[in-house]
Order: structure tokens, then sequence, then C-alpha cells
């Protein structure tokens, strides 16, 4: 008898991510393994290869996943297309926007931010001025849906900014793409990864990532190799090209389980996936008003997949959030930065998008906040 005896609670996932993964998913991250150059493993990432380039709405050849979290797609990104001396101008309105300057900083670009508060998008007035004032701008980065806050970026306006700068696009989508309308080609983003374990419903583990040909030429020019061996584009390229042959070990069972997420979102329409995530986001607004929240981020800029509201007054955040997960097995987040102790953070995202959850939550809270709320 083992000492610990694995039996995961059944919850209701309304965080930030992972969602909830739907039960055709984990069936199918079920089946046997198979070697990593196996021929049906490699007709899979074919399959999958396509599959991903429906999703970001692009005709990138180098469209792939790594093998890795979301953060890991962050680093691919920043760590191949920067040279030391590039110029970078990097927009931060939150958590997620930092952790791409923190890289920047590693990687000894000459470095420009454009910021905005907490709650707001980047003006891309703001933007422009910046690039006006430098010489030569080599990439631009911006997150498309900041899950600190529940903002999303409007990235076709700013695409329309970049474009005379001749400069690079780089956008986060982890907590948007499959959720949030988002047009790679047609918007002229260069660069866009996402995460496996978010809107897409999968495991977490697979971070799809593609690259425009501006990009990928820029990259074959480098002087030097980039840092990490394990995110060389060109290194994990071997394994997606035609002929592959070994890099890393791949991941098989999250390969199939993403595979079926993404037959999920086809089968659904990523349009479809939008509306239905953008209703649910309107019902929940309505529901959490209800009970006294207040919305953070103004309703022209707020992310459907993730909403940030500020608890009514006299509710104790913490041990609130912690009932609500132990006893009615619901998880939402707590609030970042100065919003800590004061908002929570709740996520619509693929799988865990639907209405009865909203119901759900809205019927828990209500129990709950009796006589608790001045
Ligand atoms: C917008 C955004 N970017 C990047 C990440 C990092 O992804 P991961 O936690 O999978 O490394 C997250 C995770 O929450 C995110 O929301």
């Amino acid at each position: 008898m083992p000492k610990f005896q694995l039996a995961p609670p059944q919850r209701i996932l309304l965080g930030p991510g992972p969602s909830e993964v739907p039960r055709r998913v984990l069936n199918a991250g079920s089946l046997p393994a198979v070697g990593y150059l196996d021929p049906s493993f490699i007709e899979l990432m074919k399959v999958v290869q396509e599959q991903l380039r429906e999703m970001f709405l692009t005709e990138n050849r180098y469209t792939l996943t790594i093998t890795g979290a979301g953060t890991a797609a962050m680093e691919c990104a920043i760590d191949n297309l920067c040279e030391p001396g590039d110029t970078v101008v990097c927009c931060v309105h939150g958590f997620f926007g930092d952790r791409m300057r923190q890289m920047y900083e590693r990687a000894k670009v000459d470095l420009h931010l454009v910021t905005a508060p907490w709650g707001e998008p980047i003006d891309p007035e703001n933007l422009k001025k910046t690039l006006d004032s430098l010489d030569k701008v080599d990439l631009v980065s911006v997150v498309h849906g900041e899950t600190s806050t529940g903002v999303v970026q409007d990235v076709k306006t700013l695409a329309e900014v970049v474009k005379p700068s001749g400069a690079l696009l780089l956008v986060d989508t982890v907590a948007s793409m499959g959720g949030v309308e988002f047009r790679t080609d047609e918007w002229g983003v260069d660069v866009v990864y996402t995460g496996s374990q978010k809107c897409l419903s999968a495991p977490p583990g697979l971070s799809p990532i593609t690259f425009s040909d501006r990009a990928v030429e820029k990259i074959k020019n480098r002087k030097t190799p980039p840092k990490s061996w394990y995110l060389d584009l060109m290194l994990n390229w071997k394994y997606w090209d035609d002929n592959p042959g070994y890099h890393h070990t791949g991941s098989i069972q999250t390969m199939y389980a993403l595979h079926e997420a993404l037959n999920l979102l086809q089968e659904e329409g990523l349009e479809n996936r939008w509306a239905r995530t953008k209703e649910t986001a309107e019902l929940l607004y309505q529901k959490l008003e209800n009970l006294g929240f207040k919305m953070l981020v103004a309703p022209e800029h707020r992310l459907p997949t993730l909403t940030t509201a500020i608890l009514p007054e006299g509710v104790d955040e913490a041990p609130m959030r912690k009932k609500l997960l132990t006893q009615y097995n619901i998880e939402v987040a707590g609030g970042l930065g100065d919003l800590a102790g004061k908002a929570w953070r709740v996520g619509l995202m693929g799988h865990s998008c639907r209405k009865e959850s909203v119901h759900e939550l809205h019927r828990v809270l209500s129990e709950l906040l009796k006589g608790v709320t001045v």
C-alpha cells in the first residue's frame, strides 16, 4: 500500500490557469507511449503544426511547440530574437510584461520601456512617441491578455503603430489565445506564443509558438548563437522540420492531449469560442456586480478570459478565497501588486468557461457573503 494515495480533488477552476481539462483531452493523454521519433508521433506533430497554424491564424512555416511552460516560450522568443546591443521597446502594463523586461535585461539589449498603470492598456500614442524618438528599433513586445490585471491590449492598433519603424512585433498570448480574437498574419504580428494549459484546456507543459519569415531571417543572421541551447529555435526546428531528428524528448502524452484540445477548438470554431467566452464573461460581471464587487478594468479594455474584481467592503479576502477552495472546491486567485488582499482574479478559460460554473460561483458567494458585507 503506497504511503500517499493520489486523489486530486475535482475543482471548479476559475483562476488564471490551468483550466479544467475535458474528459476527451484527459483520455487522449492516457494513450500508449511511443518513441519520440516514432513515425506515428512524427505524423501527429505535423497534424498539430497545421492545427496550430489554424489557431494562430497564420501561414508561418516556423510554427511549433516548445516543451515547457509558457515562460519557456517567452524565453525562447526573447533569447532567439535578441542579440546584445539590439534596440528593444518593451511595453509593460502588468506582471507578465515586467517578466519580459527582466528577460531583456539579462539579454543586455538597449531597452526602452513604455508603461501603463496596472488596470489600463498601453496607449498607442505613447508607443509611437518612443518609437519616433529612436533611430532604429529591432523589436517591440507586448502582452495581449495581462493575467495580472485582466486588461486586453488592442494589438491590431499597436501593430499599425509599430509597422513604419520596421521593428519585429512579439506578442504574449498565454492567457488569451483560443479565448479572445487574435489574428497573427492579418494584424502583422511576427512572433506569438501561448501555453497549453489556459484557453486550450490541455495539461500544462507544451507552449505553441509561431515565427514570421522576417523573424526567422533575423534569427538566421545572428552573429552569435542564442544563450540557451534547449530553446534555440533552429535546433528545435530540426525536430519539427522534414526528416526530423532528435533534439530533446518530446512530451508524448501531452502532445496527444494538445491535439485533442485543438480538435475541440476546431469543432467549436475559433469565432464561436471567442463569442462564448465574451458572453460568459458578461454574465460573470453582472453576477459579481450584483454581489457588490467592482470591476477594476473599464468595459472596453476587459479581457474576457480573466476578470479582476475588487471585493465588497468588509470581506476578508484570503480566508474567503480559502473557504471557496476547501469547502466548495472553487478556485479563484487573489489580486497581485497593489490589489493583493483587495481583489480576486476570476478566470474563464477554455473548458472552465461555462455559464453553470459562473452560476455556481454566484450561488456559493451569495451564501458566504450573507451577513459579512456592510
Ligand atoms: C500572460 C502570461 N504570460 C506568461 C505566463 C507564463 O506562463 P507559465 O506560467 O505557463 O510559465 C502566464 C502565466 O500565467 C501569463 O498569464
